[in-house]
């Protein structure tokens, strides 16, 4: 009886973060960009009745030999704007963003703040290939979304994973510790330097708000 009252307050919960997210984002941006409106719009309704956050717990508890994709969760606009500003990231960095799921976050940083460069990495191919989707029928140019798991060059490299396991970090560390030096890679709740020491710069670090409350954020190169 607790669970389910808990799940329900959960649900609740969720309900009103999302109208309320809807309500901040069509103040700060929608107004201001209709194109980028009818992409976020698009994307909704991709998803009207299928929850991505229950598509990825489905999938993770259907392939439990697999390293888990989940639990699912999405940057807000003015988190990642937030971010962006504190860490000084300028328009012309070329962002990468590890795990890009639905692509909203890809989606706002070219048409909304005029990204230079931007690639989605996705591994769940539900999400990759309706976001593939999404670019082509509003021609979005300058993003593009990828399945490949090698983290090419480019200048910002951003990981919203805070529940990965430990071993699905460390080869990521692994992998970004090759990239140039000074590439600049963005974490959240953990930073590269605990699982691979001697190999990353921690810069600077504050906490920003979440869906599931207060989380810190981390800006480190690559030495
Ligand atoms: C927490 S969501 C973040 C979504 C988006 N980056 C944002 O901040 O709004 C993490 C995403 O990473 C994806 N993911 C998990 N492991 C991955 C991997 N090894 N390679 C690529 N994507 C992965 C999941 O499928 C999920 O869509």
């Amino acid at each position: 009886m607790k669970k389910v009252f808990n799940i329900f307050l959960t649900s609740c919960w969720v309900r009103i973060y999302h109208l309320w997210m809807f309500l901040v984002n069509f103040w700060k941006y929608y107004l201001k960009n209709p194109k980028f409106f009818l992409v976020d719009s698009c994307i909704f309704f991709q998803y009207f009745f299928k929850n991505p956050y229950g598509l990825i717990r489905r999938y993770d508890e259907a392939h439990p030999e697999e390293e888990p994709l989940g639990p699912y969760g999405e940057t807000e606009f003015p988190v990642i704007e937030e971010i962006l500003n504190r860490f000084h990231i300028p328009k012309s960095a070329s962002f990468l963003d590890f795990g890009s799921g639905r692509g909203r976050m890809c989606f706002w940083l070219k048409i909304m703040r005029g990204q230079k460069k931007v690639t989605g990495v996705e591994k769940f191919v539900p999400f990759l290939e309706k976001a593939k989707k999404i670019k082509n029928l509003f021609s979005v140019d300058g993003v593009t979304f990828t399945d490949t798991f090698d983290i090419e060059s480019h200048d910002v490299v951003y990981m919203y994973g805070s529940s990965w396991l430990d071993e699905t970090v460390l080869k990521i560390a692994e992998k970004a510790a090759k990239l140039p030096k000074g590439t600049i890679i963005i974490t959240t709740s953990y930073w590269l330097g605990d699982y691979l020491p001697d190999h990353f710069l921690l810069e600077d670090s504050f906490e920003v708000r979440f869906i599931w409350g207060k989380g810190s954020v981390y800006k480190q190169t690559v030495i």
